[in-house]
């Protein structure tokens, strides 16, 4: 893994195909689809095709980028849609609609589409990582508005709700439970199952979640979920070398090759990024507290603070759980630096 040219991304595909087998296996009768936002590289897309049901996308971009692609399934959601997304999401298997005006748009394109209301429910989600509420879905009013609007062009198939992200098992399932009891043959409870970046050995309990759902899902349901960020969190690695250590006012830094514009997660997420040292360089080492910081020109650059390491020039950092909303959601042409090389370990 070091013998790459750095800054790198490196995605173990291998890995990847035994976690998504896993994550299928733990969830027999309940349909896998993979939120393409969280990565949509297409080595990892076309790894995940051999394992879910479908893909969720939320723009016409990442519509047009799986469609045809795999022979899954595509569920369109995403709000604000505009008049061209609204024709291509009713195109796909199904559209996650979000309000009743964006109904009767998709109406209004004449086009045949299946339809899931999303609903945006008062549930306790106390504990999320992030709430999705605010605009997202539709409550009990919005619902109840587009009930009368559907037409045998416009079918309504059922109900989506994406309420949370970051919930263990457990209280996913309470969540679950609450959407599962409206009465709709078909329900979508979404994704925002738990990644611990502090311990990447805390794992979602998929066997766990798996065996809640089967127990809630009533006879006949099409019960179907929508993870991103914990399918493909654990596949990729951000690579990169030290290039400076110093120490200022009394605090330790240094300095990578690299940065927050390559890998925003922890920016975004506000933890520190899980990392190895791989000891390739030399000269003076820097021993205790020190944060890691990239190159940009922004006190903001941060991937971890104060993590007691011991770190040289030269020497291979490895930032793990970088597979998931880490390089397509970071501003990569912020100072031009030159972009990252992508390595991909074969299954
Ligand atoms: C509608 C919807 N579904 C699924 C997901 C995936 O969530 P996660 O990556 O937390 O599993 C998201 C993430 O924002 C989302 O908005």
């Amino acid at each position: 893994m070091i013998d790459v040219d750095v800054p790198a991304y490196v995605y173990d595909l291998a890995a990847l195909d035994a976690h998504a087998g896993m994550v299928r296996a733990a969830l027999p009768g309940i349909e896998l689809y993979y939120a393409v936002k969280a990565n949509p590289d297409p080595k990892l897309l076309e790894v995940l095709a051999d394992h879910v049901d479908g893909f969720e996308v939320s723009s016409g971009g990442e519509y047009n980028h799986v469609r045809g692609r795999f022979g899954a399934r595509v569920a369109f959601g995403g709000p604000g849609k505009t008049d061209g997304e609204l024709l291509l999401a009713a195109d796909a298997y199904r559209v996650h609609v979000e309000s009743p005006n964006e109904l009767r748009r998709l109406l209004a394109t004449g086009a045949d589409a299946d339809v899931l209301l999303r609903a945006n429910l008062r549930l306790d989600v106390g504990g999320a990582a992030l709430e999705m509420s605010g605009p997202f879905g539709m409550d009990e009013d919005g619902l109840a508005e587009c009930l009368p609007l559907f037409t045998d062009r416009v079918r309504l198939r059922g109900l989506h709700a994406h309420l949370a992200s970051g919930l263990p098992a457990p209280r996913l399932l309470e969540v679950a439970a609450r959407v599962l009891a409206h009465p709709y043959d078909e329900i979508n409870v979404g994704g925002g199952m738990a990644v611990s970046y502090a311990d990447p050995s805390e794992m979602f309990d998929w066997a766990a979640y798996g065996r809640g759902l089967a127990a809630l899902r009533r006879t006949g349901q099409v019960v179907r979920i929508e993870p991103g960020r914990a399918l493909t969190a654990y596949c990729g690695s951000y690579v990169t070398r030290v290039i400076d250590v110093k120490r200022v006012h009394g605090e330790m830094f240094a300095v990578l090759h690299g940065g927050t514009h390559h890998l925003r997660t922890p920016v975004t997420k506000g933890h520190d990024q899980p990392f190895t040292v791989l000891p390739t360089g030399s000269g003076p080492s820097l021993d205790g507290p020190v944060t890691l910081v990239g190159q940009l020109c922004t006190p903001k650059d941060v991937f971890a603070r104060n993590i007691h390491t011991s770190l040289r020039v030269g020497d291979t950092v490895v930032f793990a759980m970088a597979g998931a909303y880490a390089w397509n959601i970071s501003h990569h042409d912020f100072l031009m630096h030159p972009k990252p090389d992508f390595h991909y370990l074969s299954r």
